[in-house]
């Protein structure tokens, strides 16, 4: 039934259950999205609703990024993500996403300077690479890294205290880089490269990655650029699972490092920011195999088979996902300036080519997603694949804080607490041991 609008201009959804009928407020958004509230249907019905994976629930009303999955439209801010990937720096994008407006040169100037101030790691964090094996996965160190800053930093501990928010969020977003730079320099048993004051935030993490104290090292400004665009189109994707995530804990106004932690942890699956992993893994597979992309297509489509094309379909796209297409063309730029093409870019191609073509991918509207063809440009890049996540992870700091930000700064957020409908045994009683 379509909205009613109320005598005082309230726009309402009528709910009929068996012969009585509510009326619940709709919620209109900037885009004309339309949505049922029902935040009060159990106190006024005795209903709940059921929705499993939220495949259909808005967990909230937020003002910073616009998806539209059946169009491919992403904006952060109201601005098409496209044209932040040519014109701007992912550190613009990061202010953009958390102070909710680009900012001007002064504004600019502030926020990268807190960036550079705050990019050393406490020596005593660094002991703590100490205790990992060199195997040690990247994602569980920066999990575990960045839930330690919280120790470092206890006044973040309050999150009321709005006058250490600001330099907490520059922490966390500037020791991002330092703890995964030293996370790959421990796993190849490199020493670690301190930052450096005069590099941009992404050319330091380049020199912390690369260099070594032996020989001098010059970050190449197209690498840089490359590396800009990558961690501006992941910089966020509204209420995805590991951002879900970070509200969710953030919600019990657990601090920002903690919320940002467990984002980390839910971005590891490998059916959210692990996917980039496993879509190198899958390419090296399809080449060692040499048999052509269309038998792991054909497997895909084999329920049974437990495999699935990685870098592939997605919750909310149902068409090309934007930073997919702009990440494509971007991974034939670097090949053509490395000079050495990936023989695993053209399986990508012709893989994406076979799947798209095939009914199965045409009728479930699965296109290739932002994984599928970024780990070919870190790869390129020098970055292993055991890092490629953390990659992700850099990239959707911004956008976890952002939310953090934007959640704790309103007023009628609450505890995140959902219901659930009870199928287990009914009332039963104690039953002795030596009578079971
Ligand atoms: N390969 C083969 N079939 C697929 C794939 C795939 N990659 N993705 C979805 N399908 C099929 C499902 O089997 C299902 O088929 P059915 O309707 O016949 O049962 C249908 O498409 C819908 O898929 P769901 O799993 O129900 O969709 P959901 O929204 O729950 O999952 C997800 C989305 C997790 C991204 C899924 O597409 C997937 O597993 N993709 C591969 C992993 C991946 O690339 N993840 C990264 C996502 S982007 C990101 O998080 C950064």
């Amino acid at each position: 039934m379509p909205d009613k609008v109320t005598s005082n201009g309230e726009l309402k959804a009528e709910l009929r259950i068996a012969d009585k009928t509510w009326e619940v407020p709709v919620v209109v958004g900037t885009e004309d999205e339309h949505a049922i509230d029902i935040g009060k249907l159990r106190a006024q019905t005795g209903y709940v609703t059921l929705d499993p994976a939220y495949m259909n629930t808005a967990s909230t009303k937020s003002a910073i990024t616009y998806l539209d999955g059946e169009r491919g439209i992403l904006r952060y801010r109201g601005i098409p993500i496209d044209e932040l990937a040519e014109k701007s720096t992912f550190v613009e994008v990061a202010y953009l996403l958390i102070y909710g407006h680009l900012p001007n040169k002064t504004e600019l100037g502030g926020f990268s300077e807190q960036l550079t101030r705050h990019s050393m790691l406490h020596e005593d964090m660094k002991r703590f690479y100490d205790g990992y094996p060199g195997t040690a996965h990247p994602m569980a160190i920066l999990s575990a890294m960045v839930l330690s800053l919280s120790s470092f930093y206890p006044e973040a501990l309050d999150v009321k205290n709005r006058a250490e928010q600001e330099a907490t969020i520059a922490r966390l977003l500037s020791k991002m880089r330092t703890i995964a730079a030293f996370s790959f320099k421990k796993s190849i048993g490199q020493p670690f490269v301190y930052p450096k004051n005069n590099l941009s935030y992404c050319a330091n993490f380049l020199n912390m990655m690369f260099s070594v104290p032996a020989e001098p090292y010059a970050v190449d400004e197209d690498i840089v650029k490359v590396l800009n665009l990558l961690l501006i189109l992941h910089a966020d994707h509204e209420q995805n699972c590991s951002t879900s995530t970070v509200r969710q804990v953030g919600s019990s106004q657990a601090n920002l490092f903690a919320s940002i932690s467990a984002g980390i942890c839910a971005l590891w699956g490998p059916l959210h920011g692990g996917a980039n992993e496993e879509v190198l893994s899958m390419l090296q597979a399809i080449k060692d195999d040499g048999s052509g992309p269309k038998k792991f297509v054909d497997l895909a489509k084999q329920k049974d088979s437990g495999f699935r094309l990685m870098g592939f379909g997605h919750r909310v796209y149902k068409n090309y996902d934007p930073r997919a297409k702009i990440i494509k063309v971007a991974a034939d730029k670097v090949m053509q300036k490395m000079k050495q093409p990936d023989p695993l870019l053209d399986i990508a191609k012709a893989l994406e080519e076979a799947a798209l073509s095939d009914p199965y991918f045409v009728e479930r509207k699965l296109y290739p997603n932002v994984d599928f063809y970024s780990g070919i440009i870190y790869r390129a890049l020098g970055i292993p694949t055991n890092m490629f996540t953390v990659m992700f992870a850099i990239g959707r700091t911004p956008g976890w804080i952002a939310h953090w930000k934007e959640m704790m700064e309103d007023p009628t957020t609450k505890i995140f607490r959902p219901r659930q409908i009870y199928t287990g045994p009914p009332l039963g009683h104690y039953i002795p041991m030596d009578r079971r």
